[in-house]
C-alpha cells in the first residue's frame, strides 16, 4: 500500500479551502495527511480548523526585524521539518521570493479565485464583480497553479474552471459560488496528482 501523501498547508485567513482539504483526507476521499498548518498570521481562524482536526497549527509571523528572504528561509527550514511532499498554498496572502520556493521546485501549489491572467493579487473576486457590474466581463472563475517563481497568481495551469455571473446577482452569492468551486477543485487537482 502506498503511504498518503504528506501536505504542508500555508494560510493566512479563515481557511475553508484548508478545512475542504483536512475534510477530504479524514473521509479517505483524498489519500493524504495534512501533516502541518502555517500562518503568517496569528489570529487567522483556519489554524484553529488545523487544531480542531488535530493537525499542527503553527503561526508563524514576520518579525519586523527580520528582512523578506531570512524570513522566507526559515519559513522554508521549518516547513522542511514536516517533509511535504506539496505545500499546498490556500489563502496565503505574503508572496514567496525563492529563497522559500527554491526548496520545494515544482511541488507548490496555490489557488486563485479568478482564472489565468485575471484579477492577480487581492480582492479578485470583488473586482471581477465590479468589471461585470460595468459590462465588462460575463464569467471569472477560479485556478489552481504551481509556484515555480515569485510571479502572482502566475504559473502553470493545473485547473481552472469559469464560474458565470447571473443575471440580479449579488457579491456574495456570486463569492459564495466561487468558494464552493475552490473548494471542490482544490481537493480534485490534489487528487489527480498524488494519485
Ligand atoms: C480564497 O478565495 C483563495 O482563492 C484566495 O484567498 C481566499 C482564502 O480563503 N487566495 C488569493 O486571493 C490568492 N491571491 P480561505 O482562507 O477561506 O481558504
Amino acid at each position: 500500500m502506498t503511504l498518503p501523501a504528506r501536505l504542508v498547508v500555508l494560510i493566512s485567513g479563515e481557511g475553508t479551502n484548508l478545512q475542504a482539504i483536512l475534510d477530504a483526507c479524514r473521509d479517505a476521499v483524498l489519500p493524504a495527511r495534512v501533516t502541518a498548518v502555517f500562518s503568517n498570521r496569528g489570529s487567522a481562524p483556519g489554524l484553529e480548523r488545523a487544531r480542531q482536526a488535530g493537525v499542527p497549527a503553527i503561526a508563524f509571523p514576520k518579525p519586523r526585524e527580520m528582512d523578506r528572504l531570512a524570513y522566507d528561509r526559515s519559513l522554508a527550514e521549518a516547513v522542511l521539518e514536516y517533509a511535504p511532499d506539496w505545500v499546498v498554498l490556500a489563502g496565503w496572502m505574503r508572496l514567496l521570493s525563492m529563497s522559500f520556493l527554491s526548496q520545494f521546485p515544482g511541488r507548490v501549489m496555490n489557488i486563485h479565485p479568478a482564472l489565468p491572467g485575471t484579477f492577480p493579487g487581492v480582492e479578485a473576486i470583488e473586482r471581477a464583480y465590479q468589471a461585470w457590474q460595468a459590462g465588462k466581463i460575463d464569467h471569472s472563475g477560479v485556478m489552481v497553479h504551481l509556484v515555480p517563481d515569485e510571479g502572482i497568481d502566475s504559473g502553470p495551469v493545473l485547473a481552472q474552471e469559469t464560474v458565470a455571473f447571473q443575471p440580479g446577482d449579488t457579491l456574495d452569492h456570486f463569492t459564495s459560488r466561487i468558494h464552493a468551486v475552490e473548494h471542490r477543485l482544490y481537493v480534485e487537482t490534489l487528487y489527480r496528482l498524488i494519485t
